[in-house]
């Protein structure tokens, strides 16, 4: 069984149509890179299932049990976010909190752990990002790229299911992408499943076991990126990864 499925989501802003029946299947260890143009709806797509946006309409399969979007009620929305990470383009740590107060916060206030064992899983996540020399720092003290892994990090702590990673390198210099993306394949390889907005093709190429094309609301094609790179069937893909070489 997929451990999420999401089945005819709709979400309009206004009259625009963002949204226009979107069904999407994760399996367990899955790594599923979302493409598509300025536009398209991928950041809705992930905010309309992770609840930071309410759908208009559709479903979703999660951990077995069955939800509707529209009308889910705020316990549902806790129990499945317990078991969800988000992972945001522009990182959004606490920026009068040091590194691994950042880390803990979410562990000892939303999720009522003693203090000494937040401490002790913030330091095994943050080694895990190669943080582990900097937890008295604030954010203003780091790089884009040791913020995001900071994030990245603060995702890990609350052993989720499944992260969201939204163009999680996307305000960073090549140097610094580098290093993230190290980070999010080392846990790809650990099994970590992962739904990654990216317009990193080369990650989506090798690191991903799925690629998802979207444009204007809709899903034009999916496939493994061997045969989604290699051999795209949609002139809409192609017409895609020509604008991106
Ligand atoms: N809160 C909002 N209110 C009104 N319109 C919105 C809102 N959020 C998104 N939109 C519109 O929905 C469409 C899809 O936006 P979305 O952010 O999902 O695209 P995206 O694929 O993530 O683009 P990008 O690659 O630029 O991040 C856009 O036309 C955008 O203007
Ligand atoms: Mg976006």
């Amino acid at each position: 069984m997929a451990l999420l499925e999401v089945k005819n989501i709709h979400k309009s802003f206004g009259a625009g149509e963002v949204l226009k029946g979107i069904d999407l299947t994760v399996e367990k260890g899955d790594v599923v890179s979302i493409l598509g143009a300025s536009g398209s709806g991928k950041t809705t797509l992930l905010r309309c299932i992770n609840f930071l946006e309410k759908a208009d309409e559709g479903q979703l399969l999660f951990n077995g049990k069955d939800y509707h979007l529209l009308g889910i009620s705020k316990a549902d929305i806790s129990a499945i976010r317990r078991n969800t990470g988000f992972v945001f383009q522009n990182y959004c740590l606490f920026a009068n909190k040091t590194v691994l107060q950042n880390v803990t916060l979410g562990l000892t206030s939303a999720r009522h752990v003693p203090a000494a064992e937040a401490r002790e899983k913030a330091m095994d996540v943050l080694t895990k990002v190669g943080m582990q020399d900097h937890v008295d720092k604030y954010p203003s003290q780091l790089s884009g790229g040791q913020q995001q892994r900071v994030a990245i990090a603060r995702a890990l702590a609350t052993d989720p299911s499944i992260i969201y990673f939204d163009e999680p390198t996307s305000a960073l210099d090549p140097q610094l992408t580098a290093e993230v993306l190290e980070v999010m394949r080392k846990l790809a390889d650990e099994g970590m499943t992962m739904i990654v907005v990216t317009h990193e093709i080369g990650f989506a190429r090798e690191v991903s076991s799925k690629v998802v094309f979207m444009a204007d609301g809709v899903i034009v094609e999916e496939g493994k990126p061997e045969e989604f790179f290699v051999n795209p069937k949609e002139e809409k893909t192609r017409e895609f990864l020509r604008l991106t070489e």
